[in-house]
């Protein structure tokens, strides 16, 4: 490429700032944001100030078709991740688009219909697939140092930690909470390392004690008098291949972490704990359990954004896939659909 590659940021919040901005700025000369749009313009311009990015824009339809974009971060609430994905990928634009893909499993069908159909690179902000504990028993993994792992555990718990910003409590616009928000990071860890199986049966239960009641907000004052989500989710997903994930997730819960997550794989040939790493084998009639001297500290969001400049520039191949999206919006959506019938779902 013979021109910089040109960006554009649609949300100006938190995960924008914090995580998306920096993080292609930081690249190499090569690339450049050149434009943010936010549907509050005050947000967008204030965004632009912080970061010397020369334009704004109120709407980002306006900045597809005025922009020449090459790439697009997509970085709003939920809701609004399809249209924003399927709008940007059919302008020409690759998509790194935060997390989760969507707010139904149709809508990241279609998104990877476009994908397929444009050519264009979708990622989704599923950043702990960078983090070194993941990368490193990615790779015992890959190598058959688990053999065939055929069961998971995959929880995020917070004790107090509904989101005091944004709108993580609002279904319509972030499509549920817990397990749909932090949970699903968790659910895409176990999925990428037990190889995205494809699923089969699902149940799911959701609960909402907590956050429909004032109190302690460890991530910020909550609005618990429109809190419309869940702020516990529990379930356990059955896959064809045979394995089996337990999964639980909680924005609330009287436990006694602060935060606190687990991720486990077993395999007949080996198992991790993922955080921290940990390894366990059976070798030479001894059982082992082993762990990284050393495991270099990494920033996952960074490591994410620079893959995906890496993808479009240097052709490399995507660790992450449309499809996977697909199937992981298909198992939380599953989730949600047994938690309100009280039945297990057939995905
Ligand atoms: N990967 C992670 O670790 C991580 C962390 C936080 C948030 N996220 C994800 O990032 C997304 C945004 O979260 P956040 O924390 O930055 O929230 P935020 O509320 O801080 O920012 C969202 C921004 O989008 C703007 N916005 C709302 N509707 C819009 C629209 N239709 N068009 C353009 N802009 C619009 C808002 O004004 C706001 O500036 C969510 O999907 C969330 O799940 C991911």
């Amino acid at each position: 490429m013979n021109r910089k590659l040109r960006v554009g940021i649609i949300g100006a919040g938190g995960i924008a700032r914090s995580a998306h901005i920096p993080n292609y700025q930081n690249y190499s000369d090569g690339v450049e944001v050149v434009a943010v749009a936010n549907h509050n313009k005050d947000k967008a311009e204030d965004c632009a100030h912080e970061f010397s990015i020369h334009h704004a824009y109120e709407d980002y339809r306006d900045m597809l078709r005025e922009m020449e974009l090459d790439a697009v971060s997509i970085c709003t609430p939920n809701a609004f991740h399809a249209e924003q994905a399927i709008d940007s990928m059919q302008s020409g634009c690759h998509v790194l688009c935060e997390k989760p893909p969507a707010i139904s499993a149709s809508d990241a069908e279609r998104m990877e219909e476009v994908a397929n159909q444009t050519g264009k690179h979708l990622m989704y902000g599923f950043h702990f697939r960078f983090r070194s504990e993941v990368e490193a028993v990615k790779r015992f993994a890959d190598e058959g140092e688990m053999g065939e792992i055929y069961a998971a555990e995959a929880k995020w718990n917070r004790r107090r930690g509904i989101p005091g910003w944004g709108v993580f409590t609002n279904k319509e616009l972030q499509g549920g909470g817990t397990l749909i928000d932090n949970g699903i990071h968790m659910l895409d860890a176990a999925l990428y390392l037990m190889g995205y199986p494809e699923p089969k049966t699902v149940l799911g239960v959701t609960y909402d004690k907590i956050g429909k009641r004032p109190g302690v907000g460890l991530l910020g004052e909550w609005d618990h008098e429109n809190f419309s989500v869940e702020d516990m989710a529990r379930g356990m997903i059955t896959f064809q291949n045979g394995a089996s994930l337990l999964f639980e997730s909680s924005f609330a819960a009287n436990i006694a972490e602060k935060d606190a997550r687990v991720l486990k794989v077993m395999g007949d040939e080996g198992g991790a704990d993922v955080f921290p790493l940990n390894m366990y084998q059976e070798k030479h009639g001894t059982l082992l359990d082993f762990k990284p001297a050393y495991l270099k500290e990494s920033n996952a969001h960074q490591k994410q954004v620079h893959h995906f400049l890496d993808c479009i520039l240097k052709g490399e191949e995507p660790i992450s896939l449309p499809d996977q999206g697909t199937l992981v919006q298909r198992i939380v959506e599953a989730l949600y659909e047994s938690a309100s019938t009280g039945e297990a779902v057939k995905v």
